[in-house]
Parts: C-alpha cells; structure tokens; sequence
C-alpha cells in the first residue's frame, strides 16, 4: 500500500539482501579494493549482508583465494571511510570470498565460475542468484557479456543481474552499440549501469527537498532563477591514472554522466510516484530536452582548460603533460565548463552552467541556484553596494564535502538606518541527523543486490547524455588548443569566466 509520503515509506528502509553472490569481473582493478570491498565490508558490520552471501572476483592474474583475500584485506583497512576496521567481523565476511583467475575470452572461465556459484550454493546457501559486476577495462566489457550470455550463466534458477561501470561507451554511437551487445544477452530490466553520483547521499536528498517539501517548487522555474550553476572541483590532478584520463578528459570524465545526472534531477519534472521507472522517464524527459548544440554554437557555450605546472604554497605541482603515464603534447581537456539550455516551459532561457576540473583550488561540489533580484530595489539608497543588489537570493545545494544546504537572502544590519548584508540559513547534513552517511557504492551495492533500478541510468537516460555533449566532443577532436591554460590550483581558464561573463553572470567561488 502506498504511504502517504514516498519518501518515509519504512519499506524503503527495512529493505533486506537476501542470499546471493556476487561476481566481479576486474576484481584485482583499482575500484574492488579501494570502493567495492570496503562498502561491501561497512554493510557486513552493520549487518546487511545475509550468512548466505559469497563474493568471487576474477580477473587474468594468478592468485590464491588467500592472496585474493589478503589484497583486499589490505584495501578495506586502507580505504575504510567512517569504521573501524574489525578483524573477527572481516574474518567471517572473508570466508564468503573467493577468487578464480581466467580470461574472459576463454570460455573455461565461465565453466569454472559456474562451478564457483554451484559450490557456494551447496556449501554456504547463496541459492541461484546472481549479481555480476563488470568493472573491467571497457575493451572488456563485450567479451564478458557475451561469455556469460553463451554459457549460460546469464539465465538461471534465480535472478540475474548485470552491474555495468563507467565509462558507458566513449561517445554516442559506442554508447548505442554496448546497449545493443547489452540486451542481446540481458533485458533492460537486469542491467544496471552505475553512476556513483546518483548514490550520493546529498544527490538523492535533492528528490526529498524538492518534492518533499510544498515551498521551493512553485519557484522552481524560469520565473524566479536566474541560473543554476553545477561544480564538481577537484584539487588532486589524475593520480596515477594518466593513461585514462587522457584518453577520456573532463567532458567525457564527469560532465557526460556525474554531472548531467545531477543536473537531471535538479531540472525534472515531479514523478507520480516514486518508482524506479517512474522517477528515471522524468530524468530521461529532462536530458532529452538539453538543446542539442550546432557545432558553430560550441566556441561559446563550452570551454576546455588543461592544467600547466604552478607553484602552489610552496608546493611545486606538475602540470598535465608531466603526469605520469600522460604524452608531453596531450590535447585533452582537465577541466570543462559548458552552458546547456534546457528547451522546455520549466527551463526556457535559463542557463544551466557546469564546470569540472582537476587541480583546482579545493574538493567541492555544489549546485547553486541564483534567483532573480527583487522587482524593486526599495532599500538601495541605503545600503550602496550594488554587488548586494543583483541576485541576492542563493540556494546551495553541498554534495561534498560537508554535505548541507544553504540559503543566502538580505538582512538588515543592526542599528538605525537599513543598511542591508547578505546572511544565510544553513542545514548542515552532520549536526542535523547525527549519524554517518551511507557511501555511494554502499548504497548502490544494496539496491542492485535488492532489484531497486532507481539510482542506476536506463539505456535512454545515458545516450541522451551522450548526445547532449557529442557536438562539443566533435568540435574539440579537431580543435588545437593552447594548452596548458591555467596553472594548476588555480579556477580554470579566463575563457570560463568571459563566457558567463557574456550573460551577466559570473562563476561563484564555494
Ligand atoms: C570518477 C572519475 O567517476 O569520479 C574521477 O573517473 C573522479 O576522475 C571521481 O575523481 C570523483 O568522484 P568523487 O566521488 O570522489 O567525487
């Protein structure tokens, strides 16, 4: 029976695994040691997992199910957020994992996990379901679907489900085509193409304080913002990771998926209710009606920055062409800021500005909304800064760090007179609630090990995306840009800023 708010059904919460196992492909990658175990270890302690849980992780290197479980061990204690590591909770979670080296291609590997899910059906009662979790290099991810779909793992007494991770294609045509391979092998309804921002805590609260609340939607609209502006700023350069990244670039990196995601969900329509389908038909409406741009139109409403060397409080910071592992004369963009207009009544003629970038000055990522100024400017004598005076009123969403919301208005300055500064009401995620705050890939874990589809993107959702930023890929495939054109710990190039510039408005420092 529905409840009265979606958004307190206890359900929701209560919601249990049920005894399964899990298959990592790509187990011995970056992402099982540093995010997947670690979240999977949080929910043994706080025991979500059920006694019938097994985890087997393959990949081509050599290694023991000991060697397997020390890696990760090492991982959980290294990458462990907000817990203490505890050695008997890890011990008991370790026995459910196990490891089998083999290549996808090989059609051995399948036959050998068949018989890996088979035993830890008998020995530790997982039943017949099964998650498999594609976090391979892409070139992978074919042969892998593929290999389950003819061997037949992809059928079997119990559900099966697909976890597929980012990069979803490289642009829109290999986006379209891994959907084809997809469904050749899994329904729609199985495949569940993560996006690690869609899990975050203060993404998902965006629903609760839009549609939770009766005051902010009537002004959720064109009549009263002026412009939304989206941040997702990094002060760490590529870590190691140089080799992707100059392949991929910020636009494809963060803007394409993370950022249009969160954009969605600012920008869509109420759902009816709050179902998987329900709630991703109203992101996809919204990303299918981002104005697809000319390629005349990119020079100005999309910027490419890639970071040189600076000297930063003392420190010495490489710049992008120094990285490890990154070619001297890589063309590729570490930072992209792009202006989408959204073609609907909500939206028309509101900009819709997104920035990303690495060896920026800080961590932050935040949505703000600039609304319009008062109609009448009744205390401007009295108060002559005129800075004050245009768009006052800021609502700031926080993803990270220190996850809140803030809404900046004027008030008056005591004493006599009306001299007026610029205050804000502040809800702050930590003082408010008093408890930790799920990770991303905790979250994600459960509902995919649960069958709730609502935080992953849906085939339509994600080619759209892609669609919306292909103009600006085409145009920069050809484009030669002087690079590097902003120092490292720096805000970006001066182009950004000149293309808000030209609508009035500037970037906000958070
Ligand atoms: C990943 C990108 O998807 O997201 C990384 O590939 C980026 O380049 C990371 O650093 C940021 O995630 P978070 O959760 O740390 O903001």
């Amino acid at each position: 029976m529905a409840t009265a708010n979606p958004f307190q059904d206890p359900a929701r919460f209560r919601r249990r695994v049920r005894p399964c196992a899990l298959v990592i492909f790509g187990a011995n990658g970056d992402l099982t040691h540093r995010k997947l175990m670690p979240a999977l270890y949080q929910l043994a302690l706080e025991r979500r997992l059920p006694a019938g849980f097994a985890v087997i992780g393959n990949s081509r290197t050599e290694m023991s199910d000991e060697q397997f479980r020390e890696k990760m061990r090492e991982g959980v204690i290294k990458f462990l957020e907000d817990s203490k590591f505890e050695e008997q909770v890890w011990r008991d979670f370790a026995t459910g994992i196990s490891y089998i080296a083999g290549d996808l291609r090989d059609p051995a590997c399948y036959g050998a996990l068949a018989n890996r899910i088979e035993e830890n059906s008998r020995t530790r009662q997982t039943g017949g379901d099964v998650l498999f979790y594609l976090s391979t290099q892409p070139s992978h991810y074919g042969a892998a679907i593929e290999g389950l779909g003819a061997s037949g793992l992809a059928r079997g007494s119990g559900w099966r489900r697909l976890v597929v991770e980012k990069p979803f294609g490289r642009d829109t045509v290999t986006a379209h085509e891994l959907n084809q391979t997809l469904h050749k092998v899994f329904p729609e309804e199985e495949v569940y193409r993560i996006d690690h921002y869609l899990g975050k805590e203060t993404v998902q609260n965006i629903l609760a304080f839009r549609f939770g609340n009766g005051i902010f939607e009537p002004l959720w609209n064109r009549r009263y913002i002026s412009h939304v502006q989206i941040t997702a700023a990094e002060s760490i350069g590529v870590e190691g990771r140089g080799a992707y990244y100059q392949e991929a670039g910020a636009l494809r990196d963060m803007i394409q998926n993370h950022l249009l995601q969160i954009m969605a969900t600012i920008a869509m329509e109420p759902p009816a209710v709050f179902e998987p389908n329900a709630v991703r038909d109203e992101r996809a409406k919204l990303l299918r009606s981002i104005r697809i741009m000319s390629h005349d139109e990119v020079a100005t409403h999309a910027v490419a920055g890639q970071y040189g060397p600076a000297s930063v409080g003392g420190n010495e910071l490489p710049g992008f062409r120094q990285e490890t592992g990154v070619s001297p004369d890589a063309r590729i963009d570490t930072y992209a800021a792009v202006n989408f207009q959204v073609d609907n009544w909500r939206w028309a003629g509101v900009p819709f500005y997104i920035r990303s970038g690495k060896r920026l000055p800080k961590r932050v990522t935040d949505i703000a909304i600039r609304f319009n100024s008062a109609p009448h400017t009744l205390f401007a004598n009295e108060s002559p800064d005129s800075a004050i005076w245009s768009r006052p009123n800021l609502l700031i969403l926080r993803v990270q760090p220190e996850e809140g919301i803030s809404l900046r208005f004027l008030s008056k300055h005591p004493g006599s007179g009306m001299r007026l500064r610029p205050v804000s009401m502040d809800f702050k995620y930590g003082s408010s609630f008093g408890v930790r705050s799920p990770s991303a890939y905790e979250t994600l874990l459960v509902d995919a090990l649960t069958g709730d589809l609502t935080l992953y993107t849906r085939q339509d959702m994600v080619e759209a995306s892609w669609r919306a930023v292909q103009p600006i890929l085409d145009v920069w495939a050809s484009r030669k840009f002087e690079f590097p054109n902003y120092p490292a710990g720096s805000w970006g190039p001066q182009e950004s800023d000149d293309m808000l510039a030209r609508h009035g408005h500037a970037w906000r420092t958070p």
